[in-house]
């Protein structure tokens, strides 16, 4: 039997750490060919060194318009197209109401709201019918968290864009799916913006207190969910919201 995605191009956008990593590890671990995105050079390099194979490492800041046309500009002269899409890449912010500045609002917006969307805008032309699109979200849209209301709005957008694109998409024969992460052991929150390091173990605390399984999940956990829904077997999914929380906004 052919692994799951035997032959077929695979793009991670924020590739280079955390679920993405695990992401595309796993997309090529199962035969895809691999492209993985983000702005730091040295990480992408040591990424694809060890993820080994056909992996392609992309520079690509996802909040600048050009940058995001030159990838796909890249991927068509080197790959021809792409079979599998996971927007993943986002940045963090935990800061009170009266403290958010308009630049907090607009860099974080940039990223995990804009980027997402021109992300698969500028994909498009290259995915042919059967292909797949997987967004990555986060609890943080269903929950209510004291100091998490930029960052929630940002991901209520990318689950709002998740229904609207599979709606425009199906009749193209493309699925688009969501991954809602609960609290995953990845290096976001000590780059997360409002958080100060001394205040990471209180939230981790606070985190673990909130999570009916009382751990961290591990970003293979979330690959697993999104190569699942980038995969054929979810041939029939589109539009789905699949939480991998440990039951954090279920119960
Ligand atoms: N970890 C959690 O608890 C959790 C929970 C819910 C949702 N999520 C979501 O999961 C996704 C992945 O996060 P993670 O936890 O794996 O964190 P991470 O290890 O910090 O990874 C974030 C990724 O996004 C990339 N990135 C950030 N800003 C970017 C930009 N402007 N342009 C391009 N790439 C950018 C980073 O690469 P560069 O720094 O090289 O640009 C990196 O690859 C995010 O969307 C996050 O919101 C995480």
């Amino acid at each position: 039997m052919q692994p799951r995605f035997h032959d077929k191009v695979a793009v991670v956008i924020g590739g280079n750490s955390g679920i993405g990593l695990a992401s595309a590890r796993a997309f090529a671990l199962e035969g895809a060919r691999v492209v993985i995105t983000g702005r730091d050079r040295a990480t992408l390099t040591r990424a694809a060194q060890s993820i080994g194979g056909d992996v392609l490492p992309v520079r690509c800041d996802m909040s600048d318009l050009r940058q995001i046309d030159a990838l796909a500009g890249e991927i068509r002269e080197r790959l021809g197209r792409i079979d599998v899409l996971f927007v993943n890449a986002g940045t963090g912010a935990f800061i009170p109401i009266e403290a958010v500045t308009e630049s907090d609002w607009d860099r974080l917006m940039a990223v995990n709201l804009k980027g997402v969307f021109f992300t698969v805008q500028k994909s498009l032309p290259l995915m042919p019918k059967g292909g797949a699109i997987v967004l990555n979200s986060s609890i943080g849209w269903k929950k209510g968290i004291p100091t998490g209301s930029v960052y929630a709005a940002s991901k209520a957008g990318v689950r709002a864009l998740g229904r609207n694109f599979a709606a425009e998409l199906v009749g193209r024969g493309i699925r688009v799916n969501v991954v809602s992460p609960g609290p995953i052991d990845t290096p976001i929150i000590g780059r997360t913006a409002g958080l100060a390091p001394e205040m990471i173990p209180a939230l981790r605390k606070q985190m673990l207190e909130n999570t009916p399984m009382r751990r961290m999940g591990e970003p293979a956990e979330v690959a697993r969910a999104a190569l699942f829904l980038a995969s054929d077997e979810a041939s029939f999914i589109t539009g789905v919201d699949l939480l991998v929380d440990g039951g954090a906004a279920s119960f």
